[in-house]
């Protein structure tokens, strides 16, 4: 079956996991998350998570898919077989493919706003229009269930035909095309920012570090945006991990997805601010910062419907390299388990996460604040599958942490890593300790009222993890 089959370059992985990982989370949640939390503090909290979480997870992640050879259900099963564990350890497979529908099923809608600001912008419609006009279309947007719908199937449908040419002729071809022209493209966008907006401006205010800005709540979501932006915990990184060639570094791979992903995330924000500080406008908008706050700096300045029209091309792309690899982890299992096509997998799997994806639709409109749903949960759904990523990923990343630190041996990790003893007791330490510790911390944030509750979640998530790694131990010892 073709599930079974390796990229067909050596660098393809790397492309496609920074396809994965560069999307939505670099350059629209990332700057508006840095925005509301004070810039530089952020960052701060966001750099030093990904290089001492993110990287040891990334590395985990990307093991496990290349040592099982399988999609994340059917690898996770594999690995529990062939390493004596309990079963449970295929919950990192389900949670996985779980999370993965879930996100794509929103991602999707919020990426189909691209598509309107997109055609927006050429149509030069925008140009000169002030604050109020730009909200107030904003507003219509979102108020508007079939409009919203028809972008939500566009992208979700564009998705889908790329994973469902197979990984060769689909994601191989499309990726190679996308990701140099998206890279083009950032660059205009950053070479135009500075020309006219305030560069001075932003790198003050992303580099300037007052830790006392930080609160507790910014620490957990520059820690949770690190999860994010890295596409981890849930499989994506594991099922493309799977066609990785037997040679490339997974070390240098890693560390070279972060490193591009953390730059990409840095360079927007350096754009965006620009043009948000060159045009006397608010950084800490929120989620309106791309839509509301942007479009109005494109609107004021000369050429900035064009301008504008390409940055919106540059998030549609990026947008569309990350939910192919929400597709796959999904897919690939349908095919290896119940034996379909792999148009018939993806099929299955994007129409019914498209039609998750009204949900999300009907949260800004029919269900928004104020209607039945929203008085009975206390928040949209769109909001409650947000929560409920927010646990399941870092849960993900937490189980792929503990599985690969304990059950994996020291020669497997060493076939895999091709490391030092040094650097492999570093990885170790930090899969072991470290990264549980700090994903543990991240799921304060996830508790809806965290004061109160802390202590015992906390509590909780020690016990089962230290159970789970206890029982993963004393199998290998039985092993050995
Ligand atoms: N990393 C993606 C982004 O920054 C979003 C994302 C999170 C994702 N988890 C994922 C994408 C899993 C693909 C797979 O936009």
């Amino acid at each position: 079956m073709s599930t079974h089959n390796v990229w067909t370059h050596k660098g393809t992985f790397l492309l496609a996991a920074v396809g994965s990982a560069v999307g939505l989370g670099n350059l629209w949640r990332f700057p508006y998350l840095a925005g509301e939390n004070g810039g530089g503090a952020f960052i701060l909290i966001y750099a030093l998570t990904i290089f001492a979480v993110g990287i040891p997870i990334l590395i985990a992640e990307i093991m496990l898919g290349r040592n099982s050879r399988r999609s994340p259900i059917m690898g996770m099963r594999f690995l529990t077989r062939t390493h004596k564990t309990s079963r449970g350890w295929e919950s990192i497979g389900w949670l996985g493919a779980a999370s993965a529908f879930i996100i794509l099923s929103f991602y999707s809608v919020i990426a189909g706003w691209a598509i309107h600001y997109t055609g927006k912008m050429l149509t030069g419609s925008l140009e000169g229009a002030d604050a109020e006009t730009i909200a107030a279309g904003f507003d219509a947007l979102l108020a508007s269930p079939p409009l919203l719908t028809l972008y939500h199937t566009l992208f979700i449908g564009a998705s889908a035909l790329i994973v469902g040419l197979g990984i060769h002729r689909g994601i191989e071809n499309g990726l190679r095309i996308l990701m140099p022209a998206l890279f083009v493209i950032l660059m205009v966008v950053l070479v135009y920012a500075a020309a006219i907006g305030d560069l001075q401006g932003a790198a003050d205010f992303l580099f300037t570090f007052h830790l006392a800005d930080l609160s507790l709540e910014g620490w957990l979501e520059a820690m949770g945006q690190s999860f994010f932006t890295l596409s981890l915990g849930m499989g994506a990184i594991m099922a493309y991990g799977a066609y990785m060639s037997g040679e490339a570094s997974l070390t240098r791979t890693a560390f070279t997805i972060a490193v591009v992903d953390t730059a990409v995330a840095m360079i927007a924000g350096l754009a965006i601010f620009a043009l948000v500080f060159g045009a006397g406008l608010d950084p800490a908008e929120g989620p309106g910062l791309m839509f509301i706050t942007l479009p109005l700096a494109f609107a004021e300045m000369p050429g900035g419907a064009l301008l504008g029209g390409v940055f919106f091309v540059l998030v549609l792309g990026a947008a569309i390299s990350s939910s192919i690899s929400l597709i796959e982890p999904v897919a690939a299992f349908l095919v290896e388990r119940f034996d379909l096509t792999r148009p018939q997998a993806v099929s299955a799997m994007v129409v019914a996460s498209w039609a998750l994806g009204l949900l999300t639709v009907f949260s800004f409109n029919l269900m928004a604040e104020g209607t039945v749903f929203h008085s009975l949960f206390g928040r949209s759904a769109f909001g409650l599958l947000e929560l409920l990523t927010n646990i399941f990923m870092p849960l993900g990343g937490l189980l792929i942490a503990l599985f690969a630190g304990w059950a994996l041996t020291h020669g497997e990790v060493m076939k895999e890593m091709r490391t030092n003893e040094t650097w492999f007791s570093v990885w170790r330490f930090l899969v072991r300790f470290v990264a549980p510790a700090a994903v543990a911390f991240v799921f304060l944030r996830t508790i809806p009222q965290v004061e109160g509750y802390w202590i015992p979640t906390i509590g909780a998530v020690v016990i089962v993890g230290a159970f789970a790694a206890g029982r993963t131990f004393l199998a290998e010892r039985q092993e050995s």
